[in-house]
């Protein structure tokens, strides 16, 4: 008889394999659950405030364009300015904390007041939408530094 009831059997994990297993799992359920947490606490915030603030700086974005490929008619700038202005209006009302804030309520019309001197007296060409650019930056810069963190 040449058989060999007692040899090792040849795949037995071994205790360093399983807690590396265990290790990986919990790894990855750790990176699923923060993903959802994450996602759920985002999902609850809002989002109106930052949205405001995302336009404004797209508008702004544009003007910058329009003065980098020297298009500054009438009719490429107005439609920016007068939008700047509208949402300009929903500064207080998206940050329902800091509106009742004196300074903030403040910077808030010193930036509408900018743009409606630039509406009443609309730039003509890009050297005036730079002058304007530079006002209306001056202005989200000065709540900014105050406001922002
Ligand atoms: C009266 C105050 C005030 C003025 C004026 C203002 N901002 Fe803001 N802005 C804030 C505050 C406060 C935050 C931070 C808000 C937050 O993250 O919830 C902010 C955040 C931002 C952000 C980041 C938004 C994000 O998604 O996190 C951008 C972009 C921005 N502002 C652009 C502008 C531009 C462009 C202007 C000028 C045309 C401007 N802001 C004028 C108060 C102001």
């Amino acid at each position: 008889m040449s058989s060999t009831p007692n040899a090792t059997p040849a795949a037995k994990p071994s205790a360093a394999g399983r807690y590396l297993f265990l290790f990986l799992l919990g790894l990855v359920l750790g990176v699923v659950a923060t993903v959802m947490a994450m996602r759920a606490l985002d999902a609850r915030k809002d989002h109106f405030p930052d949205s405001v603030m995302q336009v404004q700086q797209w508008h702004l974005n544009q003007l910058k364009d329009n003065v980098d490929r020297n298009r500054c008619a009438a009719t490429d700038t107005l439609p920016h300015l007068q939008t700047l202005r509208t949402m300009a209006n929903d500064i207080e009302p998206a940050m329902g904390d800091l509106r009742d804030d004196e300074r903030f309520a403040k910077h808030a019309s010193q930036l509408r007041a900018t743009l409606d001197g630039a509406l009443s007296a609309p730039p003509l060409n890009c050297a005036g939408v730079g002058s304007v650019l530079g006002k209306v930056g001056e202005d989200c810069k000065a709540c900014h530094q105050d406001f922002r963190n």
